[in-house]
């Protein structure tokens, strides 16, 4: 229902908690991200952002991929200039607009372009079989979706240049270690561990969920000071809403809140 006309992602859709799932859907080319693919999930993201339903979306791949990378066969003849000129892959950066937190579950290969992807979403759980990668140097490039980027602020220097440089997997285990994964679970459980996170936050009055994703990104792009300053205006900004009201007298009387999302 969310994604007209396109194919490649199918199972979206929203669950009782109020989660959207998007499920990348392209097994014969292990999800890579061929332009198509990448328009259909923007494309669903957005609808699956602005449903007022939903309160936390969450991204996944198959058991055996979560994304092997951009589409090295669609981008293998590309030249320069066109490269330059459209800017090649800065509209993904589209995925990282969204205003509701995106839960990236990764079971599989998770290389290049998928990686990136996942550092797009907020939090990143993984199956114990996941493997993550920065691939790009073995094919004579380098990564172009933020990987030199996101993975240093997620992993620190040394980790991000041993795997930029050498192009090496790293397993779920050593990406928990990290920094990168944030919980790792059984393969077979992982969507439903991912939409069981979503639920939680999905549960939390909506506009303090939006308010602190906003608040956690801009520490990426500020100073201290700003990005202090910032929260704080925030925080203040959230005693408008009956949310506030409502979780603080919920706790004083014992009870659960009953969030209204205003
Ligand atoms: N692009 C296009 N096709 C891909 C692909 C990719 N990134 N990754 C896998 N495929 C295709 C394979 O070509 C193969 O297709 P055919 O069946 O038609 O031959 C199919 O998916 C299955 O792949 P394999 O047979 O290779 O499967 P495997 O289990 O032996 O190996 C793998 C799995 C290790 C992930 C291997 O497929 C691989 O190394 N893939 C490429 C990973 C990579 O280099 N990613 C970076 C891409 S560049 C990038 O992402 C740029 C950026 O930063 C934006």
């Amino acid at each position: 229902a969310y994604v007209k006309g396109q194919v490649r992602i199918h199972r979206s859709g929203k669950t009782e908690g109020g989660v959207g799932l998007i499920r990348l859907n392209r097994p014969k080319a292990l999800n890579a991200l061929c332009d198509d693919l990448f328009k259909d999930l923007v494309h669903a993201g957005q609808a699956l952002d602005s449903d007022d339903d939903i309160g936390c979306l969450v991204l996944t791949g198959s058991t055996k991929a979560f994304a092997a990378g951009a589409d090295i066969s669609e981008m293998k003849d590309r030249t320069f200039d066109h490269a330059y000129k459209t800017n090649m892959f800065a509209w993904w950066g589209q995925f990282t607009k969204l205003s509701k937190p995106v839960i990236a579950a990764v079971n599989g290969f998770c290389l290049g372009g998928g990686c990136e992807v996942a550092m797009m979403c907020d939090i990143v759980i993984a199956g114990e079989k996941a493997r993550f990668g920065q691939p790009e140097i073995n094919l004579g490039v380098i990564p172009g979706g933020g990987g030199t980027q996101r993975l240093i602020r997620a992993i620190g220097k040394s980790k991000a240049m041993y795997m930029c440089l050498t192009g090496d997997m790293m397993g779920a285990e050593d990406m928990e270690r990290a920094g990168l994964v944030a919980k790792i679970f059984p393969p077979d459980d992982l969507v439903d561990e991912a939409v069981k996170m979503g639920t939680k936050i999905a549960s939390k009055g909506r506009i303090s969920v939006m308010m602190c994703k906003e608040a956690i990104n801009v520490s990426q792009e500020v100073s201290l000071e700003e990005g202090l300053r910032f929260e704080r205006r925030m925080f203040h900004a959230l005693f408008a809403t009956a949310d506030q009201k409502e979780g603080m007298e919920a706790f004083l009387e014992k009870r659960e809140p009953n969030f209204t999302h205003k």
